[in-house]
């Protein structure tokens, strides 16, 4: 096969070169831009952080407030684009609605057809950012058959998320900060993770200069996944199934037993083969918004902690390097936060359009990069020839 090396998964191939994220897999590092994802997390807020990703530093103030000023001009959805919630059947999964909302967008901004010029890629950019969260809580209130809310643009990104996706109609919305400030840090610690599924999909769908509403489109569906982004989703449905902690070692059992396909979701990792850095700062983060909710004796925690526990003494785990990632604990502190399950991952979605459409602006201007294009091992028939036909 001549020159072809043959890397199914691209487990060894780095596909592109890439200033913004860094991950050392062996040691647990992560870095958004050179900062570790640790002192990001204490003290930037996402809105900080999608500025670090998208132009590469952290805004002052002043940058901050400019960068806030675009996505309050971009954050409303047109009310035309709110017609197009209502083709879909209203118990959809939010990640088929997103999937369709978003790819539609590139039916929508007819305005932005020229996407050599670099403004317009930061507008398409910053449309996307600043519209995920508008996008997503319309999912929630279209299939509650609530009439969605608008962005308000006194509260801070996560905030209005939240006002948007729990505030009644009739009823003014009180933001609890440490939920607010519980969600902006699950957005950080979910907004880039350099080529994983989703991001290479965005990357190889705008390698062909397709349209970038339509490339973030790409991203969503991959996201969706119970690999990638749905295991958040998974996690909850995988503790509720093992139900109690007297259950656990038979779901260690199942899980290493290479004929059940059951696995423990929330475990393992293609790159994290020490421990995922994010999953720490989440379980913390999870413990206290639930003592401040005072659900600290959430059954399902109880198993998480001990199944983890098992988990990580164990000899298969320990042996093929499985350890919790960033989902085994957001599910969960999700649900605490009172978020239905099925849209943990359309919010993993809002938190990763920050890192998608900053490996989007990547790739545009990168023009060296020309269509991703893999190419394979054939293993079918060899010639053969179709027969006269019969008559
Ligand atoms: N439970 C039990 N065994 C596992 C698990 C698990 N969660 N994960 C991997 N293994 C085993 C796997 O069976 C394989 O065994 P063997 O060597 O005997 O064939 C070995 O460990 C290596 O696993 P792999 O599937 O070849 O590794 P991968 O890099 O292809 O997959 C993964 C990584 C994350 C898809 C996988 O670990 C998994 O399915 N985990 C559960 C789903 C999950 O939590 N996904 C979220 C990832 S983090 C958020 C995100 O980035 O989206």
């Amino acid at each position: 096969h001549g020159l072809l090396t043959f890397d199914p998964g691209f487990k060894s191939t780095a596909s592109c070169r890439s200033a913004i994220t860094y991950i050392d897999g062996d040691k647990g590092i992560l870095r958004y831009r050179g900062y570790p994802i640790e002192e990001l997390a204490a003290h930037c807020s996402f809105t900080q952080v999608t500025h670090l990703l998208l132009h590469g530093e952290l805004p002052d103030a002043s940058d901050l407030d400019a960068f806030n000023r675009i996505i309050h001009d971009h954050n409303l959805l047109h009310e035309q684009v709110l017609s197009f919630y209502r083709g879909f059947r209203r118990d959809a999964h939010p990640m088929a609605v997103m999937v369709g909302v978003v790819g539609a967008l590139s039916a929508f901004y007819q305005d932005l057809q020229d996407y050599s010029k670099p403004e317009q890629q930061m507008k398409a950019a910053i449309r996307l950012f600043a519209k995920m969260p508008t996008i997503a809580a319309s999912c929630y209130t279209y299939s509650i058959g609530r009439p969605a809310r608008y962005p308000d643009n006194r509260l801070d990104y996560a905030s209005n998320l939240l006002q948007m996706m729990f505030g009644k109609p009739n009823e003014p919305y009180e933001v609890d900060p440490v939920i607010a400030r519980a969600l902006d840090l699950i957005l950080t610690l979910h907004a880039d993770h350099e080529q994983n599924a989703s991001t290479s999909t965005v990357r190889m769908a705008a390698s062909s200069g397709a349209n970038p509403f339509a490339c973030i489109a790409s991203g969503i569906a991959t996201l969706w996944g119970p690999a990638h982004g749905g295991a958040n989703e998974a996690v909850l449905n995988m503790l509720e199934q093992i139900g109690s902690i007297e259950n656990i070692p038979n779901a260690i059992k199942r899980a290493k037993d290479r004929n059940d396909p059951f696995r423990l979701m929330g475990f393992g990792h293609r790159v994290y083969k020490n421990h995922d850095p994010r999953s720490a700062i989440i379980r913390d983060m999870t413990k206290s918004v639930l003592k401040h909710l005072n659900k600290e004796n959430d059954p399902l925690l109880a198993i998480a902690l001990e199944l983890e526990r098992v988990a990580l003494s164990d000899e298969y785990f320990i042996e093929k390097k499985l350890y919790p990632n960033v989902d085994f604990y957001s599910g969960i502190l999700l649900s605490a936060m009172g978020f239905p399950r099925r849209m943990f991952t359309a919010l993993f979605a809002v938190a990763r359009t920050s890192g998608w459409v900053s490996h989007w602006l990547e790739l545009k201007g990168d023009t060296a990069h020309g269509i991703d294009r893999p190419r394979q091992l054939y293993v079918g028939p060899t010639l053969r020839h179709v027969e006269k036909p019969h008559s």
